[in-house]
């Protein structure tokens, strides 16, 4: 099947990016969330990064073109007739099934239905659907824009059909899928990249390196564009310490288990970049403060 319309519930961080990838590579989107504000700083958010693809000529079209293919509302039900819908609310069981049963009433039978959650397993989040066949993940990574790879994850009832559908949306948005075979909590990439993350964690709650030299060590030692910290900013210290929750819960392995540090910071709102400190502290224009 092909994909040509897509509904997307929640307008945040990861709901904006996915919007913008499938408008910039022709599909019409439809962006739903709580109120018209966020939606709004949605659209914001999303000019001002197609704006910034056009500027380094990466994107031919012009940002009208784009952004005219995006549509909000506060009201899903009038986004009947799409071909896929993702959702990309708050990482809660109960929130994603309340989601979920709303998509069965309001799309049609041939709709795919995709969870972008980062750690919950696909099974658990379609066992309330009537559809569960039709329910799939598609795990983009954070920056949408940026990252070239999405996670095509099957959960136990996913249909074949479903999986090759899920498959030829993210070819067709310009993204390389990467199948993942079973729904285990945190996939596949999260689940080698977490093992990092809290390693580098547990180093610095014993004082063995600063949160700047574990980042900046990592960067140059292995070729990458961030460190373990600066990238848990980015995320989110409570996306990452659900994702962790949700790995520790199901398989009781206990090199998941989130460290108290991180537990400490996530109760004392300290999120990463969105609430200005986490490992960092970050500025009002986003940039990080210097020590
Ligand atoms: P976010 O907090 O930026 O956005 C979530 C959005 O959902 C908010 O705008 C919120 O208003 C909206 N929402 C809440 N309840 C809603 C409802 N009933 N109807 C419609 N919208 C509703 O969160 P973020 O970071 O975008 O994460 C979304 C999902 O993506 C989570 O499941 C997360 O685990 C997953 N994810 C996050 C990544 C990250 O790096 N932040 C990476 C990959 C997946």
């Amino acid at each position: 099947m092909t994909i040509s319309k897509v509904l997307i519930i929640g307008g945040g961080l990861m709901g904006s990016g996915i919007a913008q990838v499938c408008a910039q590579a022709g599909i019409s989107v439809f962006i739903t969330d709580i109120n018209q504000e966020i939606l709004n700083r949605a659209l914001k958010n999303i000019a001002w990064s197609v704006g910034k693809f056009i500027e380094k000529g990466k994107v031919k079209e012009n940002l009208e073109a784009i952004a005219g293919r995006i549509r909000t509302g506060t009201d899903f039900s009038a986004a009947a007739n799409m071909d896929l819908a993702i959702e990309a609310v708050f990482e809660k069981l109960e929130l994603k099934h309340e989601i979920f049963k709303k998509l069965d009433e309001v799309c049609g039978p041939e709709t795919v239905l995709a969870s972008n959650t980062s750690a919950i397993p696909i099974t658990e989040i379609a066992a309330l659907s009537k559809k569960p066949e039709k329910v799939l993940g598609l795990h983009f990574f954070n920056p949408v824009p940026m990252m070239d790879v999405v996670e095509v994850i099957k959960g136990v009832r996913t249909s074949e059909e479903t999986m090759r559908a899920g498959i030829d949306f993210v070819k067709s948005i310009g993204k390389v899928p990467i199948r993942v075979e079973s729904d285990v909590p945190g996939f596949l990439l999260n689940r080698i990249n977490l093992v990092g993350y809290l390693e580098a964690i547990h180093l610095l709650e014993q004082g063995i390196g600063t949160v700047e030299d574990i980042d900046k060590g990592v960067r140059l030692a292995f070729g990458r564009r961030m460190g373990p910290l600066e990238t848990g900013d980015l995320v989110g210290l409570d996306v990452s310490y659900g994702a962790l929750s949700a790995i520790y819960e199901e398989s009781k392995d206990v090199r998941f288990y989130p460290p108290q540090l991180l537990r400490r910071k996530v109760k004392a709102g300290e999120l990463g970049r969105k609430t200005g400190r986490g490992w960092y502290e970050y500025n009002p224009d986003g940039s990080k403060k210097e020590k």
